[in-house]
């Protein structure tokens, strides 16, 4: 799914793209936008992605009025991306332009080409604003 999403943003001109496992967070204010995959598990985020934001916050890092979304595979509920947008938006400030992309289990062909179409609409934005 994330390099579905990378590749989606790639394809408009102009647009670098990092697709990173793990990212020091100060490093992340280097970013015009910010895009969370984050799998579902026990109705929450996995504990260390909830761990890095947290640490993310106590350092002050500045991602005020960044663009954020978030994408993640679930099996019945699939909170996790949701609940990291909430964070991004009311803790960090973000602007979140895309509702969460959920696909359920194993991310099919339909499925990695919303993944695409998200990461192009992101690229898209962040050109328009440029
Ligand atoms: C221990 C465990 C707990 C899970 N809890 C949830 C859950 O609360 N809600 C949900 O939608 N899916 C849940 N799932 C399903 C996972 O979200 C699903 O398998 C997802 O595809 C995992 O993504 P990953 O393979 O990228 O880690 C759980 C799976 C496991 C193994």
């Amino acid at each position: 799914m994330a390099h579905a999403v990378a590749d989606g943003a790639r394809s408009i001109v102009g647009t670098d793209v990092e697709l990173n496992y793990y990212s020091p967070e100060e490093q992340l204010s280097d970013y015009d936008a910010i895009l969370v995959g984050t799998p579902t598990y026990h109705h929450d985020m996995p504990g260390t992605i909830k761990n890095y934001f947290e640490e993310a916050a106590m350092k002050n890092v500045n991602l005020k009025s960044k663009i954020a979304g978030a994408f993640g595979s679930y099996g019945w509920s699939g909170e996790a991306p949701k609940l990291v947008l909430e964070i991004l938006k009311n803790r960090f400030r973000m602007n979140v332009t895309e509702p969460p992309l959920l696909v359920n289990y194993a991310p099919d062909q339909t499925s990695l080409e919303k993944c695409f179409a998200l990461g192009k609409r992101v690229a898209e934005s962040l050109i328009q604003k440029a």
